[in-house]
């Protein structure tokens, strides 16, 4: 493939990643064949209301969760992405990933729009803070309460000072580049519009096309690592 594009060519660069970014780590996506929601019904493990109805349930498959990401490495993928970061430092990730497998590959300041499967919080005390426990433990804060992953379930809402900042860092790049994401999440999905309406250059790197493909000036199909390998150049 010839790259449409090279990373070096920008100054302001938001690279937004989904779970197709992780995949050559090894961690499973959540839709398509081998995705996690195929195996496991949202309303069961991932969201408030499984999680008042049976928090140790929903414990017990977060923990699965954790011992199976801590088992993987970061990608050649995840290591371009910090090295352009390292280079250009306004680079910005935003990612949907709660795996933490950028910060794992050097990266700063990752935006996470849907949380962390590495922090806990404990709403009526209001307190949020890491926990990289495996299993984890103790599951009670000491208000007698259940710790909750601190992650952005179905129907929850997101952080809006998260949110907040991925769109500051959307009106200000000149290069989005949206790696693995099906683009079907809301509204996570909507954010890439505001470069792509401001006028930035925008790059879709996926496996297949996207509900959101057409949002995208180049959309370049292969695996994440090998496309970023090409752009990084
Ligand atoms: P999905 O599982 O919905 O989509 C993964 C995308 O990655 C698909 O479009 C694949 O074609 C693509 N893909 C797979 N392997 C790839 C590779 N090696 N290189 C490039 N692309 C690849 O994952 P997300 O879009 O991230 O929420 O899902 C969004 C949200 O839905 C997630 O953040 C998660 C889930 O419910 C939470 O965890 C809170």
């Amino acid at each position: 493939m010839a790259a449409p594009i090279r990373l070096r060519d920008f100054q302001r660069i938001v690279f937004f990643t989904g779970a197709g970014m992780s995949a050559e780590s090894g961690i499973p996506t959540y839709r398509g064949s081998g995705g996690i929601w195929k195996e496991y019904d949202y309303q069961e493990y991932a969201c408030q209301a499984a999680f008042d109805r049976d928090p140790e349930k929903v414990w017990d498959f977060h923990d699965k969760r954790r011992a199976a990401v801590a088992k993987c490495e970061p990608n050649p993928g995840h290591r371009i992405v910090t090295r352009v970061q390292e280079e250009k430092p306004s680079t910005v990730i935003v990612t949907q990933n709660i795996d933490g497998m950028h910060q794992r590959a050097g990266a700063k300041d990752v935006v996470e729009l849907h949380g962390s499967l590495w922090r806990v919080r404990c709403d009526p005390e209001n307190v949020v803070r890491p926990d990289e426990t495996m299993p984890m433990d103790p599951r009670k804060c000491s208000c007698g309460g259940y710790w909750r992953p601190d992650i952005v379930w179905f129907e929850d809402q997101l952080d809006h000072r998260v949110v907040r900042r991925a769109r500051e860092a959307l009106e200000e790049c000149d290069l989005l580049v949206s790696i693995g994401t099906s683009g079907v999440v809301y509204p996570a999905a909507q954010l890439p519009r505001i470069a792509a309406e401001r006028g930035a250059m925008t790059v879709e790197i996926n496996l297949e096309d996207t509900p959101v493909s057409s949002l995208y000036r180049h959309r370049l199909r292969g695996k994440a690592s090998d496309v970023l390998a090409e752009l990084y150049g």
